[in-house]
């Protein structure tokens, strides 16, 4: 095969003159009577090839050619002649003349055309996601992935981070997904666990007195899906010993502001903002607010306290609260915006919603006549409306389903009323996470993060029964870009006693605990330095850089949402044979 002289998409005005090697697709074809044109692709671009009919032997060829053929041409790059510039592709002022042109395969025709503009469902891009991944904004995406891990990789290793590889088949560890379990072949009845993140593993690299540890590494999480979740994800995993919170993220924003510099050629200001979980929660009912924009949750439970709106001030006696929003001028929604606000937050529990519409002629609502103006004055003032403004409000008993459906209707009408801006960033340090939560189904305390998160006070002096585990926060640290958790990280406990002391407060019992984090514990009481680490979505960054809206765009060969590989129609079944060389047998 003849070497390739050039990329069809890296060719110019420079090439005028040359004589090229040039390989690829056939991406569109126009037989003009007299001339045949040709569309020539590969990764790099276009190229318009022309076959004159006076090249006997390359002009018969031609007439053979069908879209997504695969090509060699060997030819002249010349000018294109006057009008004929294409302006819409990056070499549309030249095109290449045909000496010889050879067909090395030929294609079958296509079940989804290869474009930008996609016209087909997702799941047929995903049968055929070879064909997929040939539009070119695709390839982009995947081009500066591949660019955008190279930074992390030259950045990491310009702070002295060295990149540690930790297994895949290993002991569960506790991220709070279910673990995909792989049975041994050699120990019937026994299983390795993909890693759902190497956690465990970095710690006791700390141990072993690697400083600086990272990794561009798989994980595995078996979660139901969305568009930000997949089953297996790649992480940009850290840790550091001798550290505290501010050290990390240090690294962190450095590393940020490098990549969308260097891709973006955006400036991103550090230090990030950090706000507290209680904060979010309160202000943006989320843990991950996007934060481009305003819009916050005012807390109304004392406005309506002592109000004739019987359904307000009965929830609040029974110790609900009523909070709610101030939309900018929400006046000019549609009347049916209400009724599919209401559909919206029953999504999320909420039993209704109530609404105050802030005119120059007054207060108009279904509650005004419950509401005296005193009150109704309170409420302005408190959320600082304007004339236009709709005020919502939400009611209920259990606090968190207030929460959790303001914070998802805020967002939802932030995107309808086109407050947000595309095209910023916002960078945000979460702080202060509760160290547990309970749970109401499992009866006791749970982790917020993982069980090796340190708390940010000092258990030590006290025994579990002096702690009131509400109120212990943590060493951890979320980051998050535009209402996405885009990564998370803690400082870990490094003292086997107070680590033994979480997971009494978890009721982790110690022959379970043993049995399942032994190798830490044991690895913690040998001089474990003080440490600390983070994880970045990696998947997610690419996602949110390259505007797509889900990380799906940015993975060669994701599930879908189903949890299925429709290209290699996994998972699949196996046979008897697998199956009993494992030691299984179905129920
Ligand atoms: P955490 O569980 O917060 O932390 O995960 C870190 C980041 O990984 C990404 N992520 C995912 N991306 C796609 N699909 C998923 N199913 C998925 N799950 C998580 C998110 C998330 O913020 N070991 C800790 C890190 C540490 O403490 O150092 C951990 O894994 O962007």
């Amino acid at each position: 095969m003849k070497q390739r002289s050039e990329y069809c998409g890296k060719l110019g005005i420079n090439s005028i003159g040359k004589q090229v090697n040039l390989y690829g697709w056939v991406n569109s074809y126009r037989n003009h009577g007299g001339l045949i044109f040709i569309d020539l692709r590969d990764i790099e671009g276009l190229i318009q090839i022309v076959i004159e009919p006076n090249n006997k032997k390359a002009f018969k060829t031609a007439t053979e050619l069908r879209n997504e053929y695969v090509i060699s041409v060997t030819g002249l790059v010349r000018q294109r002649p006057k009008g004929t510039v294409n302006y819409n592709i990056r070499t549309g002022n030249i095109e290449v003349v045909v000496l010889i042109i050879n067909i090395l395969n030929t294609a079958k025709n296509l079940p989804i055309s290869i474009s930008d503009k996609i016209d087909c469902s997702e799941e047929l891009r995903l049968k055929y996601r070879y064909l997929d991944l040939r539009r070119p904004k695709l390839q982009k995406h995947f081009i500066l992935r591949s660019y955008i891990a190279k930074i992390v990789r030259d950045f990491l290793s310009e702070e002295n981070f060295l990149e540690i590889e930790t297994p895949i088949l290993t002991k569960s560890t506790p991220e709070g997904a279910r673990d995909f379990l792989v049975p041994s072949r050699i120990y019937n009845g026994q299983f390795f666990a993909l890693p759902q993140s190497p956690q465990l593993f970095k710690q006791i690299l700390m141990v072993a007195g690697f400083d600086k540890y990272y990794q561009i590494v798989k994980c595995f999480r078996d979660e139901d899906l969305r568009a930000d979740r997949q089953l297996e994800f790649t992480q940009i995993d850290l840790e550091m010993s001798f550290i505290d919170e501010r050290h990390i993220m240090n690294i962190i924003e450095k590393m940020i502001c490098r990549i969308f510099k260097t891709v973006l050629n955006i400036n991103i200001d550090i230090p990030f903002k950090q706000i507290t979980y209680e904060y979010a929660m309160l202000k943006y009912g989320s843990d991950k607010p996007d934060l481009r924009f305003k819009m916050e949750i005012y807390d109304f439970s004392n406005e309506f306290k002592y109000s004739k709106f019987v359904t307000f001030k009965s929830t609040i006696l029974q110790g609900g609260i009523v909070r709610g929003l101030c939309i900018p001028n929400g006046c000019n929604l549609a009347n049916s915006a209400i009724n599919n606000m209401i559909k919206f937050v029953n999504k999320y529990g909420a039993k209704g919603l109530s609404w105050l519409k802030i005119t120059s002629t007054g207060a108009t609502s279904h509650i005004v006549k419950y509401l005296t103006k005193q009150e109704i004055n309170n409420l302005v003032v408190k959320c600082n409306a304007k004339i236009g403004d709709l005020l919502i409000f939400i009611a209920d008993k259990d606090e968190s389903i207030v929460i959790k459906s303001l914070g998802a209707l805020r967002v939802s009408i932030a995107n309808e009323l086109k407050l947000i801006n595309p095209n910023k960033f916002n960078f945000t340090w979460i702080i202060d996470f509760p160290l547990m939560q309970w749970s109401q189904d499992e009866h006791k305390w749970q982790s917020f993060h993982h069980p090796f998160t340190s708390p940010k006070n000092d258990m030590e002096l006290f025994s579990i029964q002096d702690i009131n585990i509400k109120k212990i926060k943590s060493k951890a640290y979320d980051i998050i870009l535009n209402g996405i958790e885009l990564g998370g990280g803690s400082i870990r406990i490094h003292k086997n006693t107070i680590q033994k002391k979480v997971f009494d407060m978890l009721q982790i019992p110690h022959n379970i605990a043993k049995k399942k984090f032994g190798f830490l514990l044991e690895a913690l009481s040998y001089g474990a330095p003080p440490h600390g680490g983070i994880a970045l979505g990696l998947d997610r960054l690419c996602s949110l850089i390259f505007g797509t809206q889900s990380i799906r765009d940015v993975i060669a060969f994701p599930k879908t949402q189903n949890a299925i590989d429709l290209m290699s129609n996994s998972p699949s079944h196996v046979t008897d044979e697998q199956l009993q060389t494992l030691g299984i047998r179905f129920r």
